[in-house]
């Protein structure tokens, strides 16, 4: 596969100093890797591109599987100091949807989706590197559909489908340089001037949702720090990323 190793660099580098991108055939997960570079001290930027991961991460524990060609699956490693991580992941979906397509929809925290189907996710980890934070955006994107989806509750939406022709090199492309420039906007406002953005694709307004404690209720948009609002029994709740996990409730059966 061809990839625009070098426009992207020349669009990151006068922004990132120090910033390298990188392409491997094959590896565990770019996450991994990169969380391994900070852990041994690597504190320069780098977007690492992975043709296949053997060992891909989701949330929550959860592998992340994708066919080579099928997907573009990549981290970006970078110092990172916002005065406040909350809605981070929220933000980088508001870049990649606004760099892909107005059709895409959000479905919070971080879930990129395409009608009533996940099209892309978005793992942040972070790292201290001594008296600096570290954070590795990774993020995999469903290009074609897999050949078999076995096993998935709900086949995955491909990129494909509202972009037709575009391959994991095409759609890096579009990414990358708004992506760090969501970083860094981030990194100095915080979330709040994404909530808009974000309301605008939000997937669960004004659904019913089950909340992985137990509580029911209507999502009703996120707050200026990202926080889901869900009215439930007991009231308005601001339900934070590292709490819950969200799924429309399924309609009832009669
Ligand atoms: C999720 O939806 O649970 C998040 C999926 C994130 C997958 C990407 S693929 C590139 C990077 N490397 C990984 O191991 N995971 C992320």
């Amino acid at each position: 596969m061809r990839w625009p190793a070098e426009a992207i660099w020349e669009a990151i580098a006068p922004l990132l100093p120090g910033f390298t991108v990188e392409i491997l055939p094959e590896i565990d997960s770019t996450n991994t890797e990169l969380m391994r570079r900070a852990r041994a001290g690597q504190a320069e930027p780098v977007l690492l591109v992975a043709e296949t991961q053997t060992a891909g991460r989701g949330r929550l524990g959860r592998g992340w599987h994708s066919a080579p060609g099928a997907s573009l699956t990549f981290s970006l490693g970078l110092p990172l100091a916002p005065a406040d991580w909350s809605g981070l992941s929220l933000a980088v979906g508001v870049s990649l949807a606004g760099s892909l397509h107005p059709a895409i929809g959000l479905k919070w925290p971080n879930d990129l989706w395409w009608e009533q189907r996940k099209l892309a996710g978005i793992l942040i980890e972070t790292a201290a590197i001594g008296s600096q934070r570290h954070a590795v955006i990774g993020i995999g994107v469903n290009i074609a559909p897999p050949p078999t989806q076995e096993g998935l509750a709900t086949p995955a939406a491909a990129l494909r489908e509202l972009l037709p022709g575009i391959d994991a090199p095409g759609a890096l492309l579009k990414i990358a340089e708004p992506l760090v420039r969501t970083l860094l906007a981030f990194e100095q406002t915080g979330f709040s001037p994404f909530a808009a953005r974000f309301q605008v694709r939000d997937v669960l307004e004004g659904r019913e949702v089950v909340l992985s404690d137990g509580q029911q209720g209507t999502a009703r948009g996120v707050d200026e720090t990202g926080a889901l609002l869900v009215h439930t029994a007991a009231g308005l709740q601001r339900v934070t990323s590292s709490e819950v996990s969200v799924r429309p409730r399924p309609p009832l059966k009669t």
